[in-house]
């Protein structure tokens, strides 16, 4: 198979400790304002998305000291987390790495932030990059 299964960056998410300041960074120095703001309670993050175009840069934060985000912080500190890609079907992209052996953090589709249907792939088959597949 090799009809092309991303259709666009999504997002590009950055981890930081503090959202209000990487979000007034962002304003100040870019002219960045915030598109989309949400808590993910299942995921235990809080979000901003900073539109770029058709894509967004989203900033992370925990909420919580067991989210997998506040780990990540603490081994690795702030920076890049991962990469959204826009996909039609999350469920065949998710099934295309599957099949190509690559390992998944979600084994099915599920749903993400601003009513999106999310699935993340382990870095670890990936070339050391956390994937996100994202269907609008
Ligand atoms: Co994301």
């Amino acid at each position: 198979m090799s009809d092309l299964l991303l259709t666009e960056i999504d997002h590009v998410a950055i981890a930081v400790n503090d959202l209000e300041a990487a979000i007034a960074w962002y304003g100040e120095v870019f002219g960045a304002t915030v598109d989309h703001r949400e808590r993910v309670e299942s995921d235990g993050v809080e979000e901003a998305l900073l539109k770029v175009a058709d894509s967004y840069v989203q900033l992370l934060t925990p909420i919580r000291d067991d989210s997998p985000v506040a780990k990540y912080l603490a081994n690795k500190g702030e920076g890049l987390h991962h990469v959204g890609y826009r996909v039609d079907d999350c469920a065949v992209a998710l099934q295309a790495v599957k099949d190509g052996g690559g390992r998944v953090i979600d084994e099915a589709p599920r749903p993400g932030s601003r009513g999106t249907t999310v699935a993340f792939v382990h870095p670890k088959t990936s070339f050391g990059t956390l994937i996100e597949l994202v269907q609008e």
